[in-house]
């Protein structure tokens, strides 16, 4: 503890350098205050807000041999399955250099055998995403696509299933971050454990791992993926694959990438506790950093709580000045919210986007094909204090830019 706080004020200085003056906001307190201390407000779905101590703790240099780092390897792989409630007998977790893309492309290169069928069901860009990775990797996929604002079709994963055997494989996405609907991830485990109980089942889990309860043995998960900086609020750098042991041993020579291959990663780490390749050495130290924050702040009961508050403060806050959500209430999570753009002859996302942003809070434009939408993001190291502060943010943009509210 004394050790932090000495290096604390050292790793201000060098950040206070790093950032021109004129891009800081008004400073909350460095050593007491959570939240973001002079940088913008990322309302986003990535890369997201993380704590100064988080940024702090990657003020070391460690060799990849090294014996203190190899202990932080295995301790945050340890806590990632603490944090999942998963024994480390059945569920092993595989750190992968690189974005969250790279976790997926790993688990799927690697766990659809080389004669595998892959049912991709998609109802957003990163359902297709897991298409298109399949597509390029050459494995044979049948591609299930729902709409964008309407969650996965269970009955029709089903008669899939049903009519089609040779399905290995079966992968979907858990809160289709495009719009932010939460996809029902237990019941399609469910219609895997009865109709094709020998597929695997893949969820990406990229933006609700540790906010967003998840029960593996319920949904019948084998393999997860979610990324460094996103709800455990690490920095960004690498991802990790949480795998079904037993599933895992038998992908072995299924990989069609050497550097992504996710059973050759496991072995690697099984071995030496060292990554294959040069690691991320910093950001898994922001990372333990993250995790020891998260288990104080009270685990994934606690993230999910305060990611719910944000969101309940945004939804009353734009509903109050008229802004339309995309998503049936029902069908919308606590993780992103997009909103369609105000129909008014004033406004232009491009000039609200900089308003906002030159005020310190950056929103996202909507990834949505067939409706104008903007996302608003309440996950990172955002509190109810900066969803307010947003809130009053936007109600200035649109006086500054003479639309009036509340919209009609
Ligand atoms: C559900 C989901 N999958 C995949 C990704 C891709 O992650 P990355 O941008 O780190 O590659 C994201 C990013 O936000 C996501 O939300």
């Amino acid at each position: 503890m004394a050790s932090l706080h000495m290096r604390l004020p050292y790793a201000i200085k060098i950040y206070e350098r790093i950032l021109p003056k004129a891009t800081i906001y008004p400073v909350k307190n460095y050593f007491t205050s959570p939240s973001n201390q002079g940088d913008k407000n990322l309302f986003t779905p990535g890369p997201l807000n993380t704590r100064m101590d988080t940024k702090a703790a990657m003020l070391k240099d460690y060799g990849s041999r090294d014996e203190e780092f190899i202990k932080t390897v295995s301790y945050i792989r340890s806590n990632v399955l603490l944090l999942a409630g998963l024994s480390e007998d059945k569920y092993t977790c595989i750190p992968m250099q690189g974005a969250g893309t790279m976790g997926v492309e790993s688990v799927i290169g690697t766990t659809v055998p080389k004669d595998g069928k892959l049912l991709v069901c998609s109802n957003g860009a990163y359902g297709d995403r897991i298409a298109s990775i399949a597509d390029v990797l050459g494995i044979n996929t049948v591609y299930l696509k729902d709409p964008e604002t309407e969650t996965t079709n269970v009955e029709r994963v089903k008669d899939i299933l049903v009519n089609d055997k040779t399905i290995t494989n079966v992968a979907m996405v858990h809160c289709e971050t495009t719009t932010g609907i939460f996809n029902p991830i237990e019941e399609v485990g469910e219609v895997i454990r009865i109709y094709s109980p020998d597929a695997s089942f893949f969820v990406d889990a990229m933006s609700t791992f540790a906010a967003v309860p998840i029960d593996f043995e319920k949904s019948n998960i084998d393999f997860l993926v979610s990324s460094a900086n996103k709800c455990i609020e690490g920095v960004p750098g690498f991802s990790f694959i949480i795998a079904d042991i037993e599933k895992l041993l038998k992908c072995k020579g299924n990989a069609r990438s050497l550097s992504l291959d996710a059973f050759s990663q496991f072995q690697g780490l099984l071995s030496n506790g060292q990554f294959r390749f040069t690691p991320p050495t910093h950001a898994i130290l922001a990372f333990k950093k993250a995790i020891d924050f998260q288990k104080d702040e009270g685990g994934v009961k606690a993230r999910s709580e305060r990611y719910q508050e944000n969101r309940r403060i945004l939804k009353d806050g734009m509903k109050k000045m008229g802004f339309k959500e995309l998503l049936k209430d029902i069908d919308q999570g606590y993780i992103i919210t997009s909103y369609f753009f105000p129909d008014h002859p004033n406004f232009t996302f491009e000039e609200f986007y900089k308003r906002l942003s030159d005020k310190g809070q950056v929103i996202y434009p909507g990834k949505v094909s067939q409706a104008n939408c903007f996302r608003i993001g309440n996950i990172g190291c955002l509190y109810p204090d900066d969803m307010e502060k947003l809130l009053s943010c936007i109600e200035s943009v649109c006086r500054e830019m003479n639309i009036e509210l509340p919209l009609h």
